[in-house]
């Protein structure tokens, strides 16, 4: 249960990691995935692509993602701490901490000089510093960090360096940690035969490999037929640990489902079944999502029917997928009897549930609905959240009731609650669709002036939205901004294929 994620900011958070870890390539595949979903729904309800997005993301796939990026915890640190007093213990460890900080600026400093007539790895030895994980951490993250694409090979080939000099220095053996840390340095520079021979190796050297390496593994496979073979060396790896998963099946798929492979998750189901391994709920929540995701709603129902049979009782994120769809279907009154029903088994709906409802019902139009049931959460004694707000108000904004999503926001700050990057992008695209751009803009001026950074989503529904009506000025000015801030420079492309701009 932990392991689904709810919240809009933290979602964010996730997509945000996830895009630094590994750079375009993971947003060009997740983009292209997004396509094919996209060009499933199109023609279902014409929203603007760029709210739907993000709504989606700050709502209805959180319920699904899975936070990819879950390290496992710090290891090489046993040997400190044995001390009994606190403080001391404290003050030792964060001495370590900063030794290792420090030596890693110096290791970086002499890698960076590397090159003919410079011998780092010479110097490097010279340096008699102690290697520790913390130290190899150190300085891989922040080649990973810093990495850009004028010096991707680069520091690949100076981190690898390292990652091999490390391993030879006494009484440090690398991590599966380390390990990855250099896959994901090798997967932003677009090596990907140096990260396979890595994976390997780790099996060679009998490292078991994680979800993690699976995750990042996948990532780069640009091909079908190379994610297939991907999983199928995971499913018979020995070296895989698949826990807390009950077995491989359910790791890869969720895996998966975090990078909106559907199609491959299909595959995946289909091999699970003719190895003889049953699915549980877990299996079931994503096969019945991914269904959903690709539109095959009569399958969807088959899965529900089959889990019922199989003895097995729908969990909250099976209500969830339920409620969701049934919000698109346009089917109020039987989401409101799968509620009493929740309520009777003992799976009392939470904001998230109502959420998931009023988001499909506000996809389908049915603004009505959606209020009922916002006004109903209340009732029952939950209160919407800022997902939920959002979700309201960007039901409100398509269906160009600006008036209502306006009153909805306030509504929102006056009970304390911080609007997020979202709420004000639908708030923004909402004053656009009435043509009030100087609101729009002031709106973009007040959500900087709290803290709210504005995303590549804003400036583009601010830019779209002006150059359509002609302000070419009050445009330009706004990608004026947004590159002043140094921020999406390499998506200003983008803004060409509007007309006039
Ligand atoms: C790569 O470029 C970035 C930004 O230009 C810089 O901060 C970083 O230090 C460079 N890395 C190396 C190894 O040269």
């Amino acid at each position: 249960m932990e392991n689904f994620r709810y919240f809009g900011a933290l979602w964010i958070l996730i997509m945000m990691n996830t895009a630094v870890l590994f750079g375009r390539r993971v947003y060009r595949y997740l983009h292209s995935f997004r396509l094919i979903s996209k060009s499933i729904c199109s023609g279902r309800v014409k929203n603007d692509e760029f709210m739907k997005e993000s709504v989606e993301k700050s709502n209805f796939d959180t319920y699904f993602s899975w936070n990819t990026n879950v390290e496992e915890p710090l290891s090489g640190l046993s040997h400190i701490g044995s001390d009994n007093d606190e403080k001391e213990c404290f003050s030792t460890r964060r001495r370590f901490f900063d030794d290792a900080r420090c030596n890693a600026e110096r290791v970086i400093e002499i890698l960076r000089q590397d090159g003919p007539g410079f011998d780092a790895k010479l110097c490097l030895d010279e340096m008699q510093v102690r290697v520790s994980n913390q130290l190899v951490r150190e300085v891989l993250i922040n080649f990973l960090e810093k990495l850009d694409r004028t010096n991707k090979t680069r520091c690949a080939k100076l981190g690898y360096k390292f990652f091999v000099w490390s391993s030879c220095q006494k009484n440090y053996r690398h991590t599966v940690n380390t390990y990855h840390l250099i896959m994901e340095i090798f997967a932003q520079a677009e090596e990907f035969k140096a990260m396979w021979r890595l994976l390997d190796e780790m099996t060679e050297n009998g490292y078991f490999v994680t979800a993690r390496t699976f995750n990042i593994l996948i990532c780069t496979c640009g091909e079908v037929g190379l994610a297939r073979d991907l999983v199928e060396r995971f499913i018979k790896s020995k070296k895989f640990n698949f826990r807390p998963y009950k077995h491989s099946f359910n790791a890869i798929l969720h895996s998966l489902l975090g990078l909106k492979q559907y199609r491959l998750i299909e595959w995946v189901h289909q091999k699970m079944l003719l190895e003889g391994y049953s699915p549980d709920v877990l299996t079931y929540n994503i096969l019945m999502y991914t269904k959903y995701r690709l539109g095959n709603l009569d399958q969807f129902h088959k899965l529900l029917d089959e889990m019922c049979r199989d003895g097995l009782s729908p969990d909250l994120h099976t209500y969830n997928v339920l409620l969701h769809v049934l919000g698109e279907g346009d089917k109020p009154l039987a989401a409101l009897n799968l509620m009493n029903h929740m309520r009777e088994v003992g799976c009392i709906p939470s904001v998230l549930h109502f959420t998931s409802l009023i988001y499909g019902l506000s996809r389908a139009g049915n603004l009505e609905a959606c209020k009922y049931f916002f006004d109903e959460m209340a009732n029952k004694g939950s209160h919407p959240d800022v997902v939920c707000y959002t979700v309201m108000i960007t039901g409100y904004v398509v269906a160009g009731d600006l008036e209502k999503a306006h009153t909805l926001f306030d509504d929102m700050i006056i009970k304390g609650y911080l609007p997020n990057v979202y709420t004000y992008n639908s708030m923004i695209l909402g004053l656009c669709y009435a043509r009030k751009f100087e609101e729009a803009l002031s709106m973009l001026k007040k959500m900087e002036s709290v803290g709210c950074n504005p995303n590549f989503f804003v400036y583009n529904t601010l830019v779209r939205n002006l150059c359509n009506a002609g302000k070419l000025a009050a445009a330009h000015e706004i990608i004026r901004q947004m590159v002043e801030k140094g921020q999406y420079v390499h998506l200003l492309s983008r803004f060409k294929r509007y007309k006039r701009c």
